[in-house]
């Protein structure tokens, strides 16, 4: 198979193009052949070596692929060769072939190509495990997003809104703000002209929001808590701003009955990466194929020109998805 290789922690030209013999397929695992592969922030953190896979992980970035079932290994139930299929993996995706747990594979959505399939599974699966799940948002409540044109952040608006909540969201621009409230948003707050803590308090009648996704950390922690409800949650799933976090009031967490919280995706366990799937299957899936919430690709490129893949990433100009063809 051909894959992608990062030659050595550094700028984008470490991605390398090499040849390598095709996966097999464990027990429990399905082989793909990959007809496109998503782009996420965390693969840039790897090629800059900051983000290591974990153990047993392939050393090949990438994170989530789709395409067709090419063999299934031992024990494997319902695939079978030719199926059309997604998954998450922990490692491999940027490859002509790739390997997933078979609890970590999903039917293609009938209503999208495996273009758009293969952009689904990481923010997906990441949005449902922190923004319903560990941060239990419900219909009525109101969340905030930061980063809301990014991968996660063009996911968590519109699952938000199909699911009856409403959304607010922080981006970098005028352009990243219509693009928020074209998704479904409320209101989008300009965070390089506009204090976003003020601004929630505007929105909410001096409320503040039910849930934060948050992708910053830094000093957006003590913010984060300032425009937060009366038992509301923040969760904290990337550390963008890199900075130590600036002191935080904890009487503020205490008077206000505030949950802290966070996870990442990749070192979970394939049991906990499958009861995820089961609840994206149940209740995610049938508001793909009704077309109430679907990827937004901003661009593709082949496989072999990764390096340009994650030049268009860091420069933040996308509003969306960035997707790999082999
Ligand atoms: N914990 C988990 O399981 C998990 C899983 C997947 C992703 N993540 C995290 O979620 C975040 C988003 O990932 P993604 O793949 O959706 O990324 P992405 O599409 O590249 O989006 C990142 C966005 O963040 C905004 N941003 C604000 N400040 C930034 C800064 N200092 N540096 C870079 N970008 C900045 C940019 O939009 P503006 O122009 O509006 O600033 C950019 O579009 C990342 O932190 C990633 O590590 C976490």
């Amino acid at each position: 198979m051909i894959c992608i290789e990062i030659s050595q922690p550094g700028e984008p030209e470490v991605l390398k193009p090499a040849e390598r013999p095709d996966p097999v397929p464990g027990p429990g695992e399905v082989l793909i052949r990959v007809a496109a592969a998503g782009v996420n922030r965390p693969d840039v953190l790897q090629r800059r070596g900051a983000y290591p896979p974990p153990p047993g992980a392939s050393d090949i970035p990438g994170l989530e692929v789709a395409g067709t079932v090419a063999a299934v290994g031992a024990g494997v139930e319902g695939w079978r060769t030719g199926d059309a299929v997604c998954a998450l993996v922990s490692g491999g995706g940027y490859a002509t072939m790739c390997v997933a747990p078979a609890p970590q594979c999903l039917r293609v959505p009938a209503t999208l190509d495996l273009v758009a399939a293969a952009a689904i599974p990481e923010t997906f699966f990441t949005v449902w495990t922190n923004v319903f799940d560990r941060g239990r948002l419900q219909a009525g409540e109101t969340a905030l997003f930061h980063g809301g044109t990014s991968g996660i952040g063009t996911t968590a608006i519109q699952l938000a809104v199909a699911r009856g909540a409403r959304a607010l969201a922080t981006a970098g621009s005028e352009e990243k703000c219509q693009a928020c409230m074209a998704l479904g948003a409320v209101h989008a707050i300009n965070y390089r002209t506009t204090d976003f803590v003020a601004a929630v308090h505007a929105q909410t009648g001096g409320r503040g929001v039910d849930l934060i996704l948050d992708i910053m950390g830094g000093s957006y922690v003590p913010r984060n808590l300032a425009a937060l409800a009366i038992d509301g949650r923040l969760v904290q799933i990337g550390l963008l701003e890199g900075e130590p976090v600036a002191a935080v009031d904890l009487r503020r967490v205490l008077g206000r009955r505030l949950t802290l919280t966070g996870s990442t995706l990749r070192a979970r366990s394939v049991e906990e990466k499958g009861r995820i799937a089961e609840a994206l299957r149940r209740e995610v899936w049938p508001l793909v194929e009704a077309g109430r919430v679907k990827p937004l690709v901003a661009a593709t490129f082949p496989l072999a020109d990764a390096a340009g893949a994650h030049r268009l990433m860091e420069s933040s100009a996308h509003v969306g998805k960035i997707v790999l063809l082999p």
